[in-house]
């Protein structure tokens, strides 16, 4: 490939076959230029269903639909060119039945040209996930702490500490078995979190999991500090974009109300200069 050849966005297979290697980068996304700014540097990009709490100001997962996943999808798909796209099946949408996931999946794909969808849940989802890929739909698992799930969690704790641990571990190799392409692992602590991506053969995507895993995955506003609702321990700030908007946002309202903005710079002569009505 020639140093300007442009990337193609990897599949499904390209991601598992990262497995053990290079650690596999990925970001959520909800709108276009957020999504301009992660296509270079991201593996695959989610339309997380984080959505609902980061965008719309809602106070769980749980209240995000259909709707709002293929318009933030649609947002997405327009400012990616070399990432994959991966896209979250909000809650109700696929836990009733193995029809009803096909339903919303193949919806989700056709309506956003996403390249494959996320789903929560282990053992008790791997037919869903073996029925999805038999007919075509690339399936990230996401295990662990399941947003959509905190209300019988008992809220955002750490999952698969003791005994549990065993369990998660069925879980993981139940998804792998049933033929998803890689398997997100939220709030896990680190030992289980190394022992599961030693033993599936599918990536395994951390948050709140361990370095050891074969990528990492954060939720793009939590990292940039423009969601600042709370901050789990998982994350890590690389800005403080929030308070940088802050601080704009009060400057301009300081030189609105000083008249200092506009400035001679930002307005127009009464004549139209020669060459153009633009300036
Ligand atoms: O919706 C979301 O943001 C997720 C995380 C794994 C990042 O599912």
């Amino acid at each position: 490939m020639s140093a300007t050849a442009r990337k193609t966005a990897p599949m499904p297979a390209d991601i598992k076959a990262r497995k053990g290697g290079v650690p596999l980068v990925s970001l959520t996304a909800y709108t276009t230029p957020m999504a301009q700014m992660m296509d270079a540097h991201c593996d695959f990009v989610l339309v997380g269903d984080s959505v609902g709490m980061v965008l719309h100001g809602l106070p769980s997962t749980l209240e995000v639909t259909m709707e709002m996943m293929i318009l933030h999808g649609r947002a997405v798909a327009r400012g990616l060119s070399r990432s994959m796209m991966v896209i979250d099946m909000p809650f109700g949408s696929y836990e009733q039945s193995s029809q009803q996931a096909f339903e919303s999946a193949a919806t989700l794909m056709r309506e956003t040209g996403a390249g494959a969808v996320k789903l929560e849940g282990g053992q008790h989802m791997a037919p869903t996930i073996d029925f999805l890929v038999k007919r075509g739909i690339p399936v990230m698992a996401h295990i662990g702490l399941t947003p959509q799930s905190i209300n019988t969690l008992g809220g955002y704790t750490v999952q698969g500490r003791g005994a549990q641990g065993d369990i998660m571990m069925e879980d993981a190799r139940a998804v792998a078995a049933a033929g998803a392409f890689a398997v997100v692992l939220e709030k896990v602590p680190q030992g289980l979190a190394d022992r599961i991506t030693a033993e599936v053969e599918i990536p395994t995507i951390g948050i709140g999991a361990s370095a050891g895993c074969d990528g990492q995955i954060l939720v793009v506003d939590d990292m940039l500090g423009l969601f600042t609702a709370f901050k789990a321990k998982f994350v890590k700030r690389y800005a403080e974009l929030g308070q940088t908007g802050e601080d704009a946002i009060a400057s301009y309202a300081e030189e609105v109300r000083a008249r200092r903005f506009p400035g001679p710079e930002h307005v127009f002569a009464d004549a139209a200069p020669k060459g153009g009505t633009r300036a």
